[in-house]
């Protein structure tokens, strides 16, 4: 690299006279430490020439004690009275400053300009208004000097960015990591939310969080809280594509997921319960469907099932194409022909032969005698009646799961059936709305009219 500057004749003569002097003055100094023969040297900075070299606030070590030859190299011998004075630097790009300081380089990631050599990018050799001679006061007016600042204009800005501080996760010359970062995946975030690790050392941790932050947190910032890559349910759907898709084309949908959001149940960190949820399934479900808990909890026989706390048994909360997202088939209407498959829902673990034989000593213990019963009531067309004329699906006061009442007719004009069942030692008798008080009995069968 050279510097060419073109003087008049009057000048190089004060210059020379200057020089004279500041040898005198200065090489003492300067031969102390000498190694390249360079202790005769004169300095450049004089009242009239370079004089604002050195001024500022912060000023290069070399430059400060006037050394300007050690980096800037006359190649003509008659330096200073020619018009024309040709300097070269001691070394090009990087190399001249490694003359003196440890190389910046020798990481795995290398920041481009410092590959390049061009410290000058962020450091002016000679003296800046800014620590370090860096050329921009802030980090960020720094980084920003050749990055386009898309990182501090969004909506959620993260802390330390918001703060422009860049060097704290990033070295600005090389790391041992990808993106100059100063520590590795996820410890880059637990430099500072330490106070959160306990979280990610749960029992179960979810994947994508143990993967790593930025699955989901954009380091930056982004339009959404919490600096998340997309809004609400999106983020989820990054990765989890088969839900999306059960949600989007589910012909019943579920309230919670209208509006809400994955995280009103899951948690996108970690869980001490299983797939991901932020508490049992039961106690998630009972946040919204209260009614349900309370009948549940005040109920003397509670559906299998239902005691085990697996309402995902029946339901998929992330909806289905069945009416009240149940899972499989159940019907929604009271009345219907029959059709096994159309209780698929109750026929996954219980017997599906229970109503498909008019007589049977085995299939149920809904009979009088061999009489089937549950064919009777179910097994008909048109009107086959559906398990929840008489059963409740979750919990209820007697035996069997019997109801105690069941709606009749249509809307304003409903009446809740009463359904009283008393179960005996070989048969029960109901005592309903729907035909006058009647008795069944496996081992002496009732004889009806
Ligand atoms: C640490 C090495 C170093 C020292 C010491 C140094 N310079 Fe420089 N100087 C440079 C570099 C590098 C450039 C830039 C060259 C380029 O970009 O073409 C430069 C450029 C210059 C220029 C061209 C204009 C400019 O500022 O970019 C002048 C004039 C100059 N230096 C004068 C001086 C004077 C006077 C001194 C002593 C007071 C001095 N330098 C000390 C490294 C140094
Ligand atoms: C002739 C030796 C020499 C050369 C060549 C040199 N430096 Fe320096 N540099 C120094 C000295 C001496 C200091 C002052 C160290 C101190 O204050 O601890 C310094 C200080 C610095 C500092 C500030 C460090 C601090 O802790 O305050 C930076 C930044 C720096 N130099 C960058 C550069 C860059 C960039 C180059 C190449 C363009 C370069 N130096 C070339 C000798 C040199
Ligand atoms: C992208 C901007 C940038 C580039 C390019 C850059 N530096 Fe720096 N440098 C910085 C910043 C910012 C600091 C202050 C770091 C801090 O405060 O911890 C710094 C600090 C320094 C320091 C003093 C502290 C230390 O780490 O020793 C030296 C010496 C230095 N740089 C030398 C260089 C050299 C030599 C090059 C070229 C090989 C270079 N820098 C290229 C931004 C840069
Ligand atoms: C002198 C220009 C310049 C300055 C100033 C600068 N950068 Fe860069 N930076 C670059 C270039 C060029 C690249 C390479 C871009 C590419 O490959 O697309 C880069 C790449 C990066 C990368 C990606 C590195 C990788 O390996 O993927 C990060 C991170 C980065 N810069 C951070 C910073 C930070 C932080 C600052 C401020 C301290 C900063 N840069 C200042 C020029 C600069
Ligand atoms: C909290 C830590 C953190 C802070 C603070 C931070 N970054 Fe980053 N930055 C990252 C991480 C992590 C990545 C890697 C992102 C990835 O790989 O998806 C990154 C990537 C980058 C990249 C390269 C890829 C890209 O996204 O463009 C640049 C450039 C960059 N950061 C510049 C900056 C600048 C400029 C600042 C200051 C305004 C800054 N960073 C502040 C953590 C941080
Ligand atoms: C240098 C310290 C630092 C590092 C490193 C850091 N953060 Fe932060 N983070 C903060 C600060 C400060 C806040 C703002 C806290 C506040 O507003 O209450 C914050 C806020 C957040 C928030 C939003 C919290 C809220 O309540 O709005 C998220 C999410 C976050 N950080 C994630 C990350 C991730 C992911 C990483 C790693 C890529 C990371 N942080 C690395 C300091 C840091
Ligand atoms: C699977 C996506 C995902 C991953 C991966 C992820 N997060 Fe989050 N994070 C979220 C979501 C979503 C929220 C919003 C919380 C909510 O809605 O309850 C959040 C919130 C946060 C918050 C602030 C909100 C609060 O609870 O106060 C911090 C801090 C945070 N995450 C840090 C991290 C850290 C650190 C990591 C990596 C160890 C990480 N996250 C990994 C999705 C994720
Ligand atoms: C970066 C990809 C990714 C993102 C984004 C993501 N996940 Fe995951 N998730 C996974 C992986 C991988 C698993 C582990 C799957 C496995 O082990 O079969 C998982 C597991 C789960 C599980 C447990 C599944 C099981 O079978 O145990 C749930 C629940 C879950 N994620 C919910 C969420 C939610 C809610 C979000 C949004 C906040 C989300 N995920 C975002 C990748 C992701
Ligand atoms: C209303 C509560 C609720 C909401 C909202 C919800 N889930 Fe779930 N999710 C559950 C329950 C309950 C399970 C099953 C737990 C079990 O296996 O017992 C589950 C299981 C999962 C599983 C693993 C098992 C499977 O079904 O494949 C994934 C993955 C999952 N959910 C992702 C999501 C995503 C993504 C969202 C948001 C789009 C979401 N969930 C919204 C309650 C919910
Ligand atoms: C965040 C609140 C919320 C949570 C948690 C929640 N739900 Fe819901 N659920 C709703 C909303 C809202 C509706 C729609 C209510 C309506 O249309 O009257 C709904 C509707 C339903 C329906 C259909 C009701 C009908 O009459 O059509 C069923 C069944 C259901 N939820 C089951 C569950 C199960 C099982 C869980 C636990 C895995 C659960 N819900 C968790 C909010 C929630
Ligand atoms: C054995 C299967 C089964 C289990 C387990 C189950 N449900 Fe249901 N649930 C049903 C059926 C069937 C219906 C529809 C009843 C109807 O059509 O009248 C229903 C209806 C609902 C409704 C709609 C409103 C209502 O009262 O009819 C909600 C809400 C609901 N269930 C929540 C839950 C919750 C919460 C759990 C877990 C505690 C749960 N279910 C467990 C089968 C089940
Ligand atoms: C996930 C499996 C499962 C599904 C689905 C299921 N049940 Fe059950 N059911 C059980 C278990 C386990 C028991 C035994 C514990 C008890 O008495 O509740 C049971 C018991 C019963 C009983 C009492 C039987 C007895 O001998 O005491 C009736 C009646 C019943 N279920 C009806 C239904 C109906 C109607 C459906 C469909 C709406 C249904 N079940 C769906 C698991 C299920
Ligand atoms: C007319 C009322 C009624 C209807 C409709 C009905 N059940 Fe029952 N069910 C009963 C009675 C009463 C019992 C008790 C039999 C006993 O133990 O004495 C019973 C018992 C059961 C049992 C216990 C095992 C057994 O067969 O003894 C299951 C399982 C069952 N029903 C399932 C269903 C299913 C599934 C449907 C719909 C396909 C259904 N029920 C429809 C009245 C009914």
């Amino acid at each position: 690299m050279k510097i060419k500057s073109t003087r008049s004749s009057f000048f190089l003569s004060i210059l020379s006279v200057l020089v004279l002097v500041t040898i005198f003055f200065v090489s003492p100094v300067l031969a102390e430490d000498d190694e390249g023969g360079m202790a005769d040297m004169p300095t450049c900075k004089t009242d009239e020439c370079h004089a604002d070299y050195g001024v500022k606030e912060y000023v290069h070590g070399p430059v400060g004690i006037g050394a300007c030859y050690i980096c800037h190299k006359a190649t003509t011998d008659s330096h200073p009275n020619e018009d024309t004075l040709d300097f070269e630097l001691a070394a090009q790009g990087k190399d001249l400053c490694y003359l003196c300081h440890e190389p910046k380089d020798q990481n795995e990631t290398v920041h481009k300009p410092v590959l390049m050599g061009e410290c000058q990018g962020c450091h002016d050799p000679h003296q800046s208004d800014f620590p370090m001679q860096l050329k921009k006061g802030t980090t960020k007016d720094l980084c920003f000097s050749c990055h386009a600042d898309n990182k501090t204009n969004q909506q959620f800005v993260h802390g330390p960015v918001a703060a422009g501080d860049c060097n704290i996760c990033h070295n600005p010359h090389s790391s041992a990591y990808p993106r100059l970062l100063e520590k590795d995946g996820n410890d880059l975030c637990f430099m500072c939310h330490i106070d959160r690790l306990a979280e990610f050392t749960k029992k179960y941790v979810h994947k994508a969080a143990q993967e790593s932050c930025l699955n989901c947190h954009d380091p930056h910032g982004s339009p959404n809280k919490y600096m998340l890559k997309r809004f609400g349910k999106e983020v989820c759907f990054l990765c989890h594509k088969d839900k999306k898709e059960q949600i989007e084309t589910a012909k019943v949908k579920h309230g919670a997921l209208k509006e809400g959001i994955c995280t009103n149940c899951h948690t996108p960190h970690s869980s001490d319960f299983p797939r991901q949820l932020k508490a049992p399934t039961k106690d998630i479900c009972y946040t919204c469907h209260e009614d349900i808990g309370k009948r549940v909890k005040s109920e003397l026989y509670i559906h299998g099932p239902v005691q085990q706390n697996d309402c995902y048994a029946c339901h998929d909360p992330h909806g289905t194409n069945n009416p009240k997202i149940l899972k499989k088939a159940f019907p929604a209407k009271f009345y219907m022909p029959y059709k096994t498959e159309n209780y698929a829902l109750c026929f996954g673990c219980h017997n599906k032969e229970l109503a498909l034989d008019p007589f049977t000593d085995k299939l149920t213990n809904f009979r009088n005698g061999d009489m089937n019963l549950h064919f009777k009531h179910v097994n008909k067309d048109p009107k086959g009646r559906s398990c929840k004329s008489c059963h409740a699906p979750h919990a209820g006061p007697q035996p069997k799961h019997i109801r105690p009442e069941v709606p009749f007719g249509n809307p304003p004009m409903v009446w809740m059936l009463p359904i009283n069942y008393t179960m005996t030692e070989n048969g029960g008798t109901c005592e309903v709305g729907c035909h006058k008080t009647k008795t069944y009995d496996r081992v002496n069968p009732v004889q009806y009219k």
